[in-house]
């Protein structure tokens, strides 16, 4: 489907068939790349560096990155991610109490941030993680604040000075780490370490820039995804007893009290489910867009070269072909279902597949099993849920949930707001 005229157009591709085509040819269909938004972005370095992304780059450039980060996410590499995830989500539930009330969003929002920062850069401390992580939101939030670029002065008020102060800061504390881990030279288990001494073939490794640059695109492209699929699952389960009920019998089943090992997670095939089915609802990126670097031919109609074409993981999702009750939340579907990679996508699909993905599924059954082992959460009757974002997925006020024993079930929590007309029961 075609929208819009001239330079504005775009096309809309939302069977598998053109999926596949948009997603599986990285040489024909370009990921838009920061001089192809249309508004004058900052020429500062600070910002330059700040926003060298594997996710922004094409070609060659893109592929030879890609193959630097990628033993970062080696299963190998996961194996010791594993251990600090499990402690930092003891950590995170130290002070947290049966009865007590609190904003889940806000929670996951932290710890994903917390275990994004500890695989990525390794902060050993909670409250130096807690400092790195308020700077990198801080950074984020003013980088992909438009107004910060209508009046690019450095004038002190504006938005455009807060931002290159705070790019300034978190790239000076990137660079001290850096520095720092060259004169450790040993492999502290983060990816940052393994990053700094990662190479291509060439023998041509990643440079000072390129590593700050890509440390914050990690991060970026991981902790709020993360939270998003964590809340929204909490939100499922808290809407679908029966199965909360079923996720927290394997739990104690299959782990018996322990964190899970990492060959535990693999037989939590119940909880895997109900993550996928979420992700499937509510996925975490819900859209994607790319341009044509070359003229091309989709459904019999010709397009030219610089077009703008995008594809949606929340509609292929929920194609009634696929995922027959596409609006209802049914774990079990997964017991039988094998959709293909361009008919279920939370991860994106082809070449520019999530670096993380694998990692990310198995933070989440990490917190979601040792969470579930002291707790069922569940929402706050009657308040209102609407779900906001264009292309991310969240809550707009957040998700008050209190903390009951694991043993206590409950009927499904009466709710309000935007989110009920996005699912069925
Ligand atoms: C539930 C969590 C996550 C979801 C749903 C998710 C989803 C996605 C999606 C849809 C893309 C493709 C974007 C595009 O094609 O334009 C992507 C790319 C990417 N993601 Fe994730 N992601 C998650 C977690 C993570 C984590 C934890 C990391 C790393 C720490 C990560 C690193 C990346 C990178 C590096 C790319 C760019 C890949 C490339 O362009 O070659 N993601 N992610």
């Amino acid at each position: 489907m075609l929208v819009g005229g001239g330079d504005y157009s775009c096309l809309f591709t939302f069977s598998p068939e053109y999926t596949h085509q948009v997603l599986s040819d990285p040489s024909k269909f370009y990921s838009f790349e920061l001089e192809s938004i249309p508004f004058p972005f900052s020429k500062s370095e600070s910002i330059t560096r700040l926003t060298t992304a594997l996710a922004l780059m094409n070609g060659e450039q893109h592929k030879r990155q890609r193959r630097l980060l990628l033993p970062a996410f080696h299963h190998k590499r996961l194996q010791g991610y594993h251990e600090q995830i499990i402690q930092l989500t003891q950590n995170a539930l130290l002070g947290w109490e049966i009865g007590q009330r609190r904003d889940i969003f806000y929670e996951m929002d932290m710890l994903s941030a917390l275990i994004s920062l500890s695989i990525l850069i390794g902060m050993e401390s909670k409250a130096d993680g807690a400092k790195f992580a308020i700077l990198f939101e801080r950074a984020m939030k003013n980088l992909f604040n438009p107004s910060a670029f209508l009046l690019p002065y450095e004038i002190p008020g504006l938005p455009y000075y807060h931002l290159l102060r705070d790019a300034r800061i978190l790239e000076q504390e990137l660079e001290a780490l850096i520095l720092e881990r060259k004169r450790m030279d040993v492999d502290t288990g983060d990816a940052m370490s393994l990053l700094i001494g990662s190479q291509d073939e060439d023998g041509l490794g990643l440079t000072d820039d390129e590593l700050i640059g890509q440390t914050v695109a990690l991060f970026r492209g991981g902790s709020k995804t993360t939270a998003s699929a964590l809340t929204w699952i909490l939100f499922f389960l808290d809407q679908h007893p029966v199965s909360m009920d079923r996720v927290l019998e394997e739990n104690e089943r299959i782990l018996n009290g322990a964190p899970p090992s990492f060959n535990d997670l693999e037989r939590l095939t119940y909880l895997d489910a109900v993550i996928k089915e979420s992700l499937r609802l509510f996925p975490p990126v819900m859209w994607g867009i790319r341009y044509s670097a070359k003229p091309f031919e989709i459904a019999g109609e010709e397009f030219p070269a610089g077009q703008r074409v995008m594809y949606s993981a929340q509609i292929a999702h929920r194609n009634p072909a696929i995922f027959p009750d596409p609006g209802r939340f049914i774990p079990e579907r997964w017991e039988t279902t094998d959709p293909s990679p361009y008919e279920y996508f939370p991860f994106s699909a082809g070449p520019r597949l999530c670096l993380g993905a694998n990692f990310a599924m198995m933070a989440i059954k990490i917190v979601l099993s040792i969470m579930f082992q002291r707790f069922r959460p569940r929402l706050i009757a009657n308040q209102k849920i609407d779900r906001v974002g264009l292309i991310g997925s969240l809550p707009r006020r957040g998700l008050q949930i209190d903390l009951g024993a694991p043993e206590c079930s409950r009927p499904r929590t009466v709710i309000r707001g935007d989110v009920l007309r996005l699912f069925e029961f």
